[in-house]
């Protein structure tokens, strides 16, 4: 999909289709109100009609409107205007594209981002435009040996009123985001027969690559002489060899600049290994890995804005499988810090993968670490599937990461990581147990991991409940990578 911008009047666009919006109750937008007075009164005839009211969520596509270029012309809905905000403005753009994806328009021309919302810049509009429009578009057909046909829509340009530089950086934005919310869904929805700790690997190796990041891969020998004796616990019932995934983006001005650096959780499939989880919707824990999908994504977007920041993407990549060689509840293992770990299930994985990476990203003296996870099933009972669950040992950090995405509307909301807690980790016989109990089952997992993350600024994000949809839209979504990108757009410098 291409994005762009167009200035004229909506009148004299030259595009297949142009897109306006409609208030509650029939009420014409500025661009819609161009429009009919060129049209000379034609879509207030329409809206007297009762075909267009204005409520969010419709649409009306009209043709062959007088003396307007295009040769149709999409009424949205916008709901009421006094209620017109963020939520809404995407749902508009969404809707708008949504209407048009099996229709013969090849490109439209959307006045959408000239509906102004309340606290939003031109930059903010045409980022979400796009990043919507993409995401509406999204398909994943990587798997079907027929494809349905290739939609016509291939271009949207965004109609800009005002200055001319305004919103340019936005776009910019939009489409890197865009770009990399569909890789970390196209991981996410390839099948774990597929998607491998080696094909996720290989896959890390492209992306450096085509995006000038240096990436490095350590094996189970490497693993081993660091002493990741945890990471390592979770691999041993695997045939497919674990892979630890370093990628490393320099877009700060001076090389020695501190990075952020980002840890994915990469379990490709999660049986729950010995601890085996039950039969019902277990396909979905080819899931377990969208946490490295969204490091890649990032990654992704980062490079193509040409942030001027330093990035690392941690992944700790590997199967948990039952088998004969598989860890035992009960195991006693080392991690790389040197504490010990009690195993008591071996279905939380998650932070066993977890805690020898957040050990690694010591070496690269970080100003901030932030982990991604699908962790815990407590998070879906917690927040369900729209805000992901935050953590942090710093104030700053936690502010931060929750300002990014309630920008990118892909919200988190913090949870507590009280010392308190930290008591149902006890173990008789290691340093501290994998489990805490049913209760807080989230704050305990993070409570798991912050253990592991003292010398430096760190935060944990849990996406269990919002990097995929189940049901009959099953599929990744792509988060976090838009609240991950805004942080970094907010950490970096001015772009180089
Ligand atoms: N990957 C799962 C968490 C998960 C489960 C995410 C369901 C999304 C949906 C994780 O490895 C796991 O199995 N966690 C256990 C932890 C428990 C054994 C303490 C869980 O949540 O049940
Ligand atoms: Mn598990
Ligand atoms: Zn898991």
């Amino acid at each position: 999909m291409e994005f762009s911008i167009k200035a004229g009047a909506p009148e004299r666009i030259a595009s297949d289709c142009v897109a306006v919006g409609v208030f509650e109750k029939r009420k014409l937008t500025p661009a819609a109100e161009s429009l009919n007075r060129a049209a000379r009164g034609k879509l207030h005839d329409v809206l007297k009609r009762g075909d267009m009211d204005g409520r969010a969520g419709t649409t009306h596509l009209l043709s062959s409107v007088p003396r307007v270029a295009t040769e149709r012309v999409l009424l949205v809905g916008l709901g009421r205007e006094n209620e017109f905000g963020a939520k809404q403005y995407r749902n508009a753009v969404r809707t708008a594209v949504n209407a048009l994806a099996d229709t013969g328009v090849r490109d439209v021309h959307l006045c959408l981002p000239e509906q102004h919302v309340e606290g939003k810049d031109m930059d903010w509009m045409l980022r979400h435009a796009a990043v919507t429009a993409a995401d509406a578009l999204y398909q994943f057909e990587e798997m079907k040996s027929k494809k349905s046909p290739a939609r016509r829509l291939r271009a949207v340009t965004f109609a800009r009123p005002g200055r001319a530089a305004a919103g340019d950086r936005g776009l910019v934005e939009g489409r890197a985001i865009a770009a990399g919310m569909a890789l970390a869904r196209d991981l996410g929805n390839l099948p774990a027969n597929i998607c491998t700790p080696t094909y996720l690997a290989e896959q890390a190796i492209k992306l450096g690559k085509s995006w000038k990041l240096a990436v490095r891969v350590l094996e189970r020998r490497d693993m081993e002489r660091l002493g990741m004796g945890s990471l390592l616990s979770v691999a041993r019932g695997s045939r497919q060899p674990p892979k630890l995934i370093v990628l490393q983006y320099n877009g700060a001005p001076k090389r020695d600049n501190k990075p952020v650096v980002l840890v994915g959780k990469g379990v490709t499939f999660d049986t729950g290994g010995i601890s085996l989880k039950p039969a019902g919707d277990m396909d979905e824990m080819k899931y377990d890995m969208c946490g490295a999908a969204s490091v890649l994504g990032t990654l992704r977007a980062v490079a193509e804005m040409k942030l001027a920041c330093n990035v690392v993407g941690l992944i700790p990549a590997t199967e948990n499988m039952p088998g004969g060689a598989a860890t035992r509840p009960g195991d006693v293992v080392t991690s790389m810090s040197g504490r010990t770990v009690e195993i008591l299930n071996t279905d939380a994985e998650g932070r066993l993968i977890l805690c020898d990476a957040l050990t690694y990203a010591e070496r690269f003296k970080p100003q901030a670490v932030v982990d991604i996870a699908t962790l815990t099933g407590a998070c879906v009972i917690a927040l369900g599937h729209v805000a992901s669950g935050l953590f942090s040992n710093q104030d700053k950090l936690a502010e931060e990461l929750l300002d990014a995405g309630a920008d990118a509307w892909d919200r988190a909301w913090r949870l507590p990581l009280w010392d308190d807690y930290q008591e149902q980790l006890k173990s008789p016989f290691a340093d501290v147990a994998n489990i805490g109990g049913r209760p807080a089952g989230s704050v305990t997992a993070a409570c798991f991991l912050a253990r592991f993350a003292e010398s430096y600024s760190w935060a944990h994000l849990d996406i269990a409940g919002t990097a995929w949809t189940s049901g009959k839209n099953k599929g990744a979504t792509g988060r976090p990578v838009p609240l991950l990108s805004t942080f970094l757009i907010g950490r970096s410098g001015k772009p180089r």
